[in-house]
Formats: structure tokens, C-alpha cells, sequence
């Protein structure tokens, strides 16, 4: 039986480790012992520079990889071998980029009764009919506010991207997972369509109180809806914050406690963040 803080959380890391080895025989430690557990309905934010170990951390939860050590466990329940096509009605992830989210020659509402079918299991003795998926697709993108319910007929391919995106965030959290990962979900999209994505996610997630773990470049983006801040660096976590130490913290701060702990220079912590925004004594300065 696992521990009861085990089951308490949507998710819990524990020991996760995973090397790989690069095509020229070397060892790349990409996890290198994580420990985590998340609360029901909090909102993560997962910030670090590149190749921090950030996308390898979601496959772990996803099962996109097996680890070489720890466990994952999902609700109390240990899925650390489970393969990914099991995992999918516990975990769903939308990826940078709209075309691995959906299929682009596909109509909104085929899309849906794709994502409907996977969230349902091969073994589904009853498949919802055309009018159920409709509806079900409607129910979902009405809320977003963008008219998307309108257009179910359309051609995917053909929206644009922060469109595709919205849908996918919104298909993401079809059969409520347990688990919610965005990896990077609006770094492919301008900056107001980026915008309007987040605001829609976190409509989604707060709505359903779906545990959502969101790894973002922008550290606003990353402050601004989040109930705990991660920061990782060369495979471990090495910033946790949460509740009050969260709490006016600004992206020049994390980019400060990002080189402090990294021991890199602030063009390293720039990797974090195209803008960190001002410093305190800049601010201080205009006034
Ligand atoms: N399939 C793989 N084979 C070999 N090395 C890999 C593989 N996947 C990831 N890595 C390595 O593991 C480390 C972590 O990669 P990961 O993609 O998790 O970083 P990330 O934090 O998501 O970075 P980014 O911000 O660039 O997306 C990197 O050194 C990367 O090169
Ligand atoms: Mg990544």
C-alpha cells in the first residue's frame, strides 16, 4: 500500500533518474534524482535553461520513456512501467507545436472524436455518435470564447496556430486527467496569440482543477499563473516555490537566483527569459 501523502497527490516523483547515451557514446545525465509531489489543482510552472531536463521530465510522467530509477505515481497509484498508451486516460500533453497536437487534415470535430476515442480505450464497447462528439466538442471550445464552436467542420490545418492550440489545451483535458503537461505550449506563437492561449489554459485547468505542470521560456508567463514555481538545472530541481515565497517575485529575481544557483553568468540566466524586464534599481531610477 503507499504512503498516504502518496495518495493524497495527483503526482509524486520520487528518485527519478535517466541518463542517456548520445549517438557519440556519451552519458548525458538528464535526470539526476527528482523528488516531487504535487497537490490536486495546483498550477506548476517549470522554468530552466535548455536541457535542463524539462521535456525529459514530462516523458518520465507520460511514459513517453522508461527511467532507469525512481517511481512515478499518479493518484497513489505506481505507473513508473506503464507504457504511455495505458497512461493516457491519467495524463494528457500538448507539445510546442500545433501539428504534433492534432491531426492537420482533420476536421475540429474528427480531432475531437479521435482524442474522445483515445481518452476512451480501445476496449470501449460504446463510441459516442457523431452528435454526441458535436456536442461534447462544443461544450468544450464555447467556453474558450473564440468562436471555435462554430466551426467544427473546419480543417485544422487551416486555423491558425494559437487556434490549434486553444483546441488542443482544450482536448487535453477531455475524461479530467489527472495530470495536465504543457511543454512549452505557446513558444511557437506570436505574442498575443501566446496570450490568449494562457489565458484559455488557465481558464481549462482552473475550471476543472486539472494538476497541471506547464514548462514555459517566459518567467511573467511562468509567475504570472502559477501556483508554485519549479526551476531546473542540469537534471534537478533547484528552485521550489510556492505560497508566500512566491509571492512578488519578479522574473529579474528569478534570473538572479537562476545565476546565483547555476554559478553561470547572467547571459546564461538570459537563457531563461528573452526580457527579463527591468531591475529594482532601474525602476528606482525613472521614478
Ligand atoms: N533521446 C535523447 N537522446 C540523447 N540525449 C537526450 C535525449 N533526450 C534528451 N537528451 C538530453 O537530455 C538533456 C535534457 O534534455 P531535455 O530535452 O529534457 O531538456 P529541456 O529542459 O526540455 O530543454 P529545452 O528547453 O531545450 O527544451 C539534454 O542534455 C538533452 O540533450
Ligand atoms: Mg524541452
Amino acid at each position: 500500500m503507499p504512503a498516504s501523502s502518496e495518495t493524497s497527490h495527483d503526482l509524486t516523483l520520487s528518485g527519478i533518474r535517466k541518463q542517456f547515451i548520445t549517438p557519440g557514446h556519451e552519458k548525458v545525465t538528464a535526470l539526476d534524482g527528482i523528488d516531487l509531489a504535487v497537490e490536486p489543482g495546483t498550477l506548476v510552472s517549470v522554468i530552466g535553461s535548455n536541457g535542463a531536463g524539462k521535456s525529459t521530465m514530462l516523458s518520465a510522467i507520460a511514459g513517453n520513456l522508461l527511467v532507469d530509477s525512481g517511481r512515478v505515481l499518479i493518484r497513489g497509484e505506481d505507473v513508473t512501467a506503464m507504457p504511455s498508451w495505458r497512461r493516457i486516460q491519467r495524463v494528457s500533453r500538448v507539445r510546442q507545436n500545433p501539428q504534433d497536437n492534432m491531426a492537420s487534415t482533420l476536421t475540429i470535430e474528427e480531432n475531437f472524436a479521435l482524442a474522445l476515442a483515445g481518452k476512451r480505450g480501445r476496449f470501449a464497447l460504446r463510441r459516442p455518435g457523431r452528435v454526441k462528439i458535436r456536442e461534447i466538442a462544443a461544450e468544450k471550445l464555447k467556453p474558450l470564447g473564440m468562436g471555435l464552436e462554430d466551426r467544427l467542420s473546419a480543417v485544422s490545418g487551416m486555423l491558425s496556430g494559437g487556434q490549434r492550440q486553444a483546441i488542443a489545451v482544450a482536448m487535453a483535458s477531455l475524461g479530467s486527467p489527472a495530470v495536465l503537461l504543457l511543454d512549452e505550449h505557446v513558444a511557437a506563437l506570436d505574442p498575443n496569440s501566446a496570450a490568449r492561449v494562457h489565458e484559455v489554459t488557465e481558464r481549462i485547468v482552473r475550471e476543472q482543477r486539472i494538476t497541471t505542470l506547464m514548462v514555459t521560456h517566459d518567467m511573467s508567463h511562468a509567475l504570472e499563473h502559477a501556483d508554485r514555481l519549479l526551476m531546473m538545472h542540469q537534471g534537478q530541481i533547484v528552485l521550489d516555490l510556492a505560497g508566500a515565497s512566491l509571492v512578488g517575485v519578479t522574473p529579474r529575481d528569478l534570473q538572479e537566483r537562476f545565476a546565483a544557483l547555476s554559478g553561470g553568468s547572467l547571459s546564461d540566466a538570459a537563457l531563461l527569459s528573452a526580457d527579463p524586464g527591468p531591475t529594482k534599481e532601474q525602476v528606482i531610477g525613472r521614478v
